[in-house]
């Protein structure tokens, strides 16, 4: 029985530790930047940093702490001649709910949300055929949980 539940923690463990630490996502805050972005690997720290540009532009953007990440895209362009203003690329707290914020009034009356994505998988908010990586983690959860169901039969 206690081998039972060991292995079950191991298990589990093993699971968060994969979804919280493994997640990559491209990283760029500007739209030059975001020609060329750079990779980063999820943690609270890189997704603080997310917080922290959001809420230059946006009102009531959280600080948190968080056990899995998402990956973010955003563009804004002008709302008069669709010129790209502002681009976000990183890691997010899955709760701060980037695609539901409000700019702050000093940006809303002539900026205009043109992009907007959350996807969990490595690298999804660039290529959105990086899916691929979310679906291995489904592949992976899916056996680690016939194991466990083996184990409790
Ligand atoms: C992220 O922000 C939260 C809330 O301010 C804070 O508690 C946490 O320590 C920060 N994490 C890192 C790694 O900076
Ligand atoms: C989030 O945390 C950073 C650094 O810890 C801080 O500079 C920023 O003001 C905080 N933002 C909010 C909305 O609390
Ligand atoms: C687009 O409009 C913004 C403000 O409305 C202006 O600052 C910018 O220069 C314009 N860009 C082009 C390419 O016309």
């Amino acid at each position: 029985m206690y081998n039972k539940v060991l292995i079950v923690s191991v298990l589990l463990a093993f699971m968060c530790v994969q979804f919280a630490t493994s997640l990559t996502c491209y990283t760029c805050v500007t739209p030059n930047d975001c020609r060329s972005p750079k990779k980063v690997t999820c943690t609270n720290a890189a997704a603080n940093e997310t917080s922290q540009y959001l809420n230059v532009y946006h009102q009531n953007v959280r600080n948190l702490t968080s056990l899995r990440f998402d990956c973010l895209a955003l563009k804004y362009t002008f709302a008069s001649n669709t010129t790209a203003t502002h681009q976000l690329h990183g890691c997010i707290h899955p709760d701060v709910a980037p695609c539901s914020l409000s700019l702050r009034p000093e940006y809303s009356y002539n900026w205009r949300r043109s992009t907007c994505n959350v996807c969990s998988g490595n690298k999804c908010n660039k290529n959105p055929a990086g899916k691929m990586s979310s679906s291995v983690y489904t592949i992976a959860a899916t056996a680690i949980g016939l194991m466990l169901a083996k184990i409790y039969a």
